[in-house]
């Protein structure tokens, strides 16, 4: 009987410490979720879907999810940054280690350079000026940025009115270099490269006016997480491997009288 019970007993702590072992290395991976803001753009979402998913997920030590965020349901234009915040704001609950905002059109080229949180304090920029496709200028932040939830959050997140394409990443960029998040991180294997796939016509299509953009680029946080007004309007899962990927579609909402251009 005694015996018995001994034996029952190790058998059970054996197992309740595999599994607590077994959780303990889950819960010990980095978790990265990827935003990636879109607006009807089924080729990019495909390349993402089939081809930067399989990339990611040769990082066996991170767990990645992706997420598209998705504008839906409106007559205005693009809104890269209220939409970003949205999905973080929609994510936050989460508790991921950090966060990636990554735009559909500008993927690793090469094979090793590896999605991962910030080691420091200030944000990790994967393409910056050097790496990036086409983008030179000093102090750009077009591209691909990882931070952590606070880093994003002390500066407001993205500016909420930059309805139009542009400008909405450089001032993100001055935001962190307001609230001393500079310079940032950045790969040192310079021999990375990054590919556009510029496929999309919508880009120049829908351009902010250039004097808003002008105006808009020297706001350091008055505008950002906390003007942000969307409704979810659904959230989807797309694919669980190799890496679970969903969409969030959200509709978003211009205040017509501080932004009355973001009407089409
Ligand atoms: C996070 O919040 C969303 C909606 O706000 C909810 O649907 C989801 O269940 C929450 N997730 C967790 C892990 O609490
Ligand atoms: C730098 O990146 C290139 C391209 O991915 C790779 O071939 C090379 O091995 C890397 N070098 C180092 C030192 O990691
Ligand atoms: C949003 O936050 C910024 C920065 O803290 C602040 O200046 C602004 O007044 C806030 N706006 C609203 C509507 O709460």
């Amino acid at each position: 009987m005694l015996f018995l019970t001994v034996t029952l007993f190790l058998i059970r702590w054996k197992y309740s410490t595999k599994s607590f072992l077994e959780q303990k290395n889950i819960k010990s991976k980095p978790s990265v979720a990827i935003i990636v803001p879109i607006r009807n753009r089924p080729f990019e979402e495909k390349f993402i879907r089939v081809y930067f998913s399989q990339y990611l997920s040769q990082f066996q030590e991170y767990s990645y999810e992706i997420i598209f965020a998705e504008q839906i349901l409106d007559d205005y234009h693009f809104n890269k940054g209220l939409l970003s915040n949205a999905a973080f704001l929609s994510l936050k609950n989460r508790s991921y280690d950090c966060y990636c905002l990554q735009d559909a059109d500008t993927v690793p080229l090469t094979n090793e350079l590896l999605y991962r949180c910030p080691k420091g304090a200030v944000p990790y920029h994967l393409t910056p000026p050097k790496l990036h496709p086409h983008v030179t200028y000093d102090d750009s932040g077009a591209g691909n940025f990882v931070f952590t939830s606070e880093q994003f959050i002390v500066v407001n997140g993205f500016g909420s009115n930059f309805w139009g394409w542009g400008k909405a990443d450089d001032n993100l960029v001055k935001r962190f270099k307001s609230k001393n998040l500079w310079p940032l991180e950045v790969p040192t294997n310079t021999s990375e490269r990054f590919v556009h796939l510029d496929c999309d016509p919508q880009r120049t299509a829908s351009q902010a006016p250039e004097d808003k953009k002008q105006f808009l680029i020297e706001d350091l946080g008055s505008y950002g997480l906390n003007t942000s007004v969307f409704e979810m309007v659904s959230f989807e899962r797309l694919d669980d491997i190799p890496i679970p990927i969903s969409k969030m579609s959200f509709k978003l909402h211009c205040n017509m009288d501080v932004t009355p251009w973001c009407k089409k």
